[in-house]
C-alpha cells in the first residue's frame, strides 16, 4: 500500500512556566500516535514549537527580572529537556518567535487582507501620553466624583461608587505619574462570520471532528452569527507588530498556530524538503492533537485562517480531556499538580507513558489518575506479564540461541499476528485504551505456555536441552510480538528488545513473523517494579514545590490564628445585611459549581469578559460577567467557580447572558471570585 503522508502537531506549550503531567497527556498521546505511523511505515513528522507571544510572557519576565527573550529562551530548554526525558520525539521544535513564523505571519495577514476579511474597529482606552501607552482601568487612580475620597481605582472607590476614568478628578497614571487622556485606539478584527458557510461545512461534515465537538460547536457559535475577532493589540506588547498597522501587534492566538507552519519550515530547510509539498499539497494529511479547553481557535479561527491564506485544512483535529488525580483537579497543595521534573525524580517515564496509554480512549472524557491503578497496573501488567516472559526464558538460550525453525506453540504467535490488524485499528482511532487490552489479553495467553513448561526446571535435565530451547524460543518471540506492539506507547522497551534478540524493531508488520536460529544476547534488566513509596515520595516534594513559593513563615503563622485577624468593619458599613429571608426562599436559587472552559474580553465593552460555563458532561452555559478590570481572561480558563444556574437567562447588549458567577468586591478591579476547593466537580450543587 502507499505511505501515507501525515504531519502531526501538539498544542504548542505556552512559555511561561514548566511541563506538568496534565500537559503529558497530549504529548505522550501524540507522540505514540506518531510512532505507531512510522511503524506502520507512512512518512509522518511531528512539529511543535514554544509558544512565546503575549501579556503573561511580559509580566513573568519583568518578575524574573530579564528580557522577554532570555525568558523565552530559557523556558523552551526547560521544556525540550522535559520532553526528551520522557522520550518524545519532535522532528521539529521551534519557537513562535522566529524569523520564519514572523514571514509566514505577514502571509496570513494579507490574505485576509486581500479577502477583505479584516477592519478596524475603535476601542476607547485610557492613554498615558508620557509613558506612551494605553492604560488598562487599574493603571489609573484618582479622585472620586461622587465622595472624593482620594487616590481610588480608575472605574470605582473604595466607598462603592463606580465612574468610568475620565470622571475620576485629578486622575493620575501609576506608571509615570501623568494625567491620562481618554483616546480611542484602533483595533483590527477578523469578520469570521464572512466564513460561516465554510466553517458550518466543515465542522459538521463528520470527517475532522468528533462528533461531540461538532455538536458543541453547532449548539455554542455556528447557530448565530459569528462575533468579529479582535486579532490586534495596541503596544507595549511582546510580539510581532503588523506590518502594515505600525504601533499594533498581532495577538498571541493569531500567530500561535501559525507557529506550526513555522516549525514545518524550519524543518523542511533541514531536511531539504520544500514546505508546499507539507501544507499545500493534497497528499498531506493534517492532524492536530489539543486539549478541549482550545477547540475554539482550531476549529473554526484556524480552518478560517487556512482556508484563507490556501493551506491544507486539518484532516483531523484529536480532542482530548483533560488530567484529574484521584478524581479531582490537579492540586498544588495536595502534591497531585506534578511538574515533569519531579516526576523524573522519582518514577521511570515509561510508567506513565503505558498508564496513560491504558486509561486514553478517542473520547473526550477527563482521564482519571488513580496513583493506587497506577502502580498496579505498571506491575501487574508490564512487568508481571510481559517483561517475565523475557526474564525468564532469555537466560537459558543465551549460549545456544533461539531454534533453527519455529517450534509447535498450539497457534499462540499466529493468533498474535492476526490480533495486529485490530490492534493497529485501535491505535489509528487513537482508542490506546483498547489497544492496551487486547495486548494484555495477548500476554495472558502466553504466560501459561511458559508456566506449564518451567524451562527453569528444564534447565535441569541436559538431556531436554532441545525442548528446553524450544519453549524460550516460543517465549521470547511472543515476548517480541508483545513488543512490537507496545513500541510506540515503549520505545525503551523495543529498543531494549532489539538489543537482546540482535534485531531491532523498525516496522509493524515484523509481528507477522517469528525470529528463528539467531543469537540471543545476555539479558539486562529491562524494567524495575514500582514502588509506592516512589510515587508517593513524588506527591510528597510536589507539595514541598508548592509550600517553597508559598510566603514566609511569619505569614503562614498568621494564618494559622485566625483570631489575629483585624477584619475591617467597612464592607458591612457599605453595605447592611438585607432582610430575612425563609429557607425555602434560599434553596430556590440552584448554585452550581462550574467549571470556566474559555473566557475572551468583549472587546466593545468595558467591563465584560464572555465565559463559557461546563456543568459537567455536554452542559454548557454562556455568562457575561463584569470582571474584565480584575482578571485575565487567559488566567480563568479552567477554574472552578460557583454559579447561580437557574436564573432566566437575561438579553444584554452583548448577547444572552445565562447565568451569574459568584464574586465580591465593590467592582473593578476589586471583583473577587469565588473558589470551590480542589475536589469539588462541575455539575454539583451548592448547598
Ligand atoms: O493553550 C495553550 O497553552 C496554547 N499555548 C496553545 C497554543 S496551540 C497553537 F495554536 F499554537
Amino acid at each position: 500500500m502507499h505511505p501515507r503522508k501525515i504531519l502531526v502537531t501538539s498544542a504548542l506549550p505556552y512559555a511561561n512556566g514548566p511541563i506538568h503531567i496534565g500537559h503529558l497527556v497530549e504529548y505522550i498521546q501524540t507522540d505514540i500516535w506518531v510512532r505507531f505511523q512510522k511503524l506502520r511505515g507512512n512518512r509522518c513528522i511531528y512539529m511543535c514549537a514554544d509558544d512565546t507571544h503575549g501579556t503573561a510572557i511580559m509580566i513573568s519576565s519583568k518578575k524574573a527580572g530579564v528580557s522577554e527573550e532570555q525568558w523565552i529562551e530559557r523556558v523552551r530548554e526547560e521544556h525540550i529537556a522535559d520532553f526528551t526525558a520522557f522520550d518524545i520525539e519532535f522532528d521539529n521544535y521551534g519557537s513562535t518567535h522566529s524569523e520564519e513564523n514572523r514571514k509566514l505571519c505577514g502571509v496570513f495577514w494579507s490574505a485576509l487582507r486581500e479577502a477583505h476579511l479584516v477592519k478596524g474597529k475603535d476601542v476607547e482606552q485610557l492613554y498615558d501620553p508620557q509613558a506612551e501607552t494605553f492604560l488598562a482601568d487599574r493603571f489609573v487612580r484618582g479622585t472620586c466624583p461622587f465622595c472624593h475620597l482620594e487616590n481610588q481605582h480608575g472605574d470605582n472607590c473604595d466607598n462603592g461608587h463606580t465612574y468610568t476614568p475620565a470622571d475620576l478628578i485629578d486622575p493620575v497614571s501609576t506608571l509615570s505619574g501623568a494625567t491620562p487622556e481618554v483616546r480611542t485606539a484602533p483595533h483590527l478584527f477578523v469578520e469570521l462570520e464572512q466564513l460561516h458557510g465554510f466553517l458550518d461545512e466543515w465542522t459538521q461534515c463528520g470527517k475532522h471532528l468528533q462528533r461531540e465537538v461538532a455538536n458543541y460547536l453547532k449548539g455554542h457559535f455556528l447557530h448565530e452569527p459569528l462575533r468579529d475577532w479582535d486579532i490586534s493589540r495596541p503596544a507595549p506588547y511582546f510580539g510581532f507588530e503588523i506590518p502594515d498597522s505600525p504601533g499594533n501587534y498581532w495577538y498571541v492566538w493569531f500567530d500561535a498556530p501559525i507557529g506550526y507552519i513555522a516549525s514545518t519550515q524550519q524543518w523542511c530547510e533541514r531536511s531539504g524538503e520544500k514546505l508546499d509539498d507539507w501544507w499545500r499539497s493534497d497528499e498531506t494529511e493534517i492532524h492536530h492533537f489539543i486539549g478541549k479547553d482550545i477547540t475554539y481557535f482550531h476549529t473554526l479561527f484556524w480552518p478560517g485562517m487556512l482556508k484563507t491564506a490556501g493551506y491544507n485544512l486539518p484532516t483531523k483535529v484529536h480532542i482530548h480531556g483533560f488530567l484529574t488525580v484521584g478524581g479531582e483537579k490537579m492540586s498544588k497543595s495536595k502534591g497531585t499538580f506534578v511538574k515533569a521534573a519531579t516526576y523524573l525524580e522519582h518514577l521511570e517515564p515509561s510508567y506513565l507513558r503505558y498508564y496513560y496509554a491504558s486509561k486514553l480512549g478517542s473520547r473526550l472524557d477527563d482521564l482519571d489518575m488513580n496513583l493506587q491503578e497506577f502502580v498496579a497496573k505498571v506491575n501487574s501488567d508490564l512487568v508481571g506479564k510481559v517483561i517475565n516472559l523475557a526474564s525468564r526464558s532469555a537466560k537459558f538460550v543465551a549460549e545456544s540461541g533461539l531454534s533453527a525453525e519455529y517450534p509447535d506453540d498450539g497457534g499462540l504467535f499466529t493468533q498474535g499476528a492476526a490480533a495486529g490488524d485490530e490492534i493497529a485499528g485501535a491505535y489509528e482511532n487513537c482508542d490506546y485504551n483498547r489497544a492496551m487490552r487486547r495486548i494484555m489479553e495477548l500476554a495472558d495467553r502466553a504466560n501459561p505456555f511458559v508456566e506449564e513448561r518451567q524451562p527453569w526446571n528444564l534447565r535441569k535435565d541436559p538431556q531436554r536441552a532441545g525442548e528446553l530451547q524450544d519453549v524460550c524460543t516460543v517465549a521470547l518471540n511472543l515476548f517480541r510480538q508483545l513488543a512490537i506492539y507496545l513500541s510506540p506507547v515503549l520505545p525503551r522497551l523495543a529498543a531494549q528488545t532489539g538489543e537482546l534478540l540482535g534485531k531491532p524493531i523498525e516496522s509493524w508488520d515484523e509481528s507477522k513473523t517469528p525470529l528463528v536460529g539467531t543469537p540471543v544476547a545476555k539479558f539486562k534488566h529491562m524494567m524495575q517494579r514500582v514502588e509506592a513509596k516512589n510515587v508517593q515520595a513524588m506527591i510528597d516534594a510536589s507539595k514541598e514545590n508548592d509550600m517553597s513559593d508559598a510566603p514566609a513563615n511569619e505569614a503562614t503563622n498568621e494564618a494559622t490564628d485566625a483570631a489575629t485577624f483585624e477584619d475591617s468593619d467597612q464592607p458591612l458599613k457599605d453595605e447592611p445585611l438585607t432582610e430575612e429571608i425563609t429557607f425555602d426562599e434560599f434553596i430556590k436559587v440552584d448554585l452550581r459549581i462550574a467549571r470556566i472552559v474559555s473566557a475572551e474580553r468583549v472587546e466593545e465593552a468595558r467591563k465584560l469578559l464572555r465565559l463559557t460555563l461546563s456543568l459537567g458532561g455536554d452542559e454548557r452555559r454562556q455568562v457575561l460577567a463584569g470582571i474584565k478590570s480584575a482578571y485575565e481572561p487567559e488566567a480563568l480558563v479552567g477554574r472552578l467557580v460557583v454559579m447561580a444556574a437557574n436564573l432566566a437567562p437575561r438579553k444584554m447588549k452583548f448577547g444572552v447572558s445565562e447565568g451569574m458567577i459568584l464574586a465580591s468586591g465593590p467592582g473593578g478591579s476589586d471583583v473577587f471570585l469565588l473558589s470551590p476547593d480542589d475536589g469539588a466537580q462541575p455539575g454539583q450543587r451548592v448547598h
